[in-house]
């Protein structure tokens, strides 16, 4: 069985995460999103919060679940027998970024692969902060999140 771990921040998590989680639960028999810590962000959602409405944006697929974790990224991947991290690209400047942390990972749990998915063109320009932003001035952001968590999030950052 193919384990892989989708890691990330997800404050919140947005339809450019969506994409790329489908798109891992496709090439693994089992995907887990995974809330941790990223040290230079300070999050405005609480990890509950974040799981609770990543639970309920990839309601419906099948392979995929949801969990938390305050430690590093290559423990988990460790304890857990994940055979893969999958990770998203949206540009060169992503690709800089999640070069050196893909080495880093490899050197710390060389048996998990860092698997880099290109995102949607259509989502190349989507970010949690500019969801934060956007809903923070009170404006529509059903473009850029799954509906079924527009109003949650609305609500939380007016
Ligand atoms: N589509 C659209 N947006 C995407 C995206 C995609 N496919 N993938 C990422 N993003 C956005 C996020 O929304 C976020 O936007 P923001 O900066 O506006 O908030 C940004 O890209 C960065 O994503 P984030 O989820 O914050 O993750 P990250 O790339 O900063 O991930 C962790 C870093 C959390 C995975 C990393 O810090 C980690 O592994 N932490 C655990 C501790 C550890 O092991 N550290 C050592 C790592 S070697």
């Amino acid at each position: 069985m193919k384990k892989a771990v989708c890691p990330g921040s997800f404050d919140p998590i947005t339809n450019g995460h969506i994409d790329i989680i489908k798109r891992a639960a496709e090439l693994f028999d089992e995907v887990t999103v995974l809330v941790v810590t990223n040290p230079d962000k300070k999050c405005v959602f609480s990890p509950e919060e974040r799981c609770s409405l990543i639970e309920k944006a990839i309601e419906g697929i099948e392979n995929v679940k949801v969990d938390s974790f305050s430690g590093l990224l290559a423990d988990y991947v460790k304890q857990n027998g994940m055979s893969a991290i999958v990770k998203g690209i949206r540009s060169s400047s992503d690709f800089e970024y999640e070069f050196q942390m893909a080495l880093a990972n490899r050197s710390l749990a060389p048996n998990a692969e860092t698997v880099f998915i290109t995102a949607d063109p259509q989502n190349m320009y989507v970010s949690s902060s500019l969801i934060r932003q956007i809903a923070g001035f009170g404006g529509d952001v059903s473009d850029f999140v799954p509906k079924n968590i527009v109003l949650e999030i609305e609500k939380r950052l007016k």
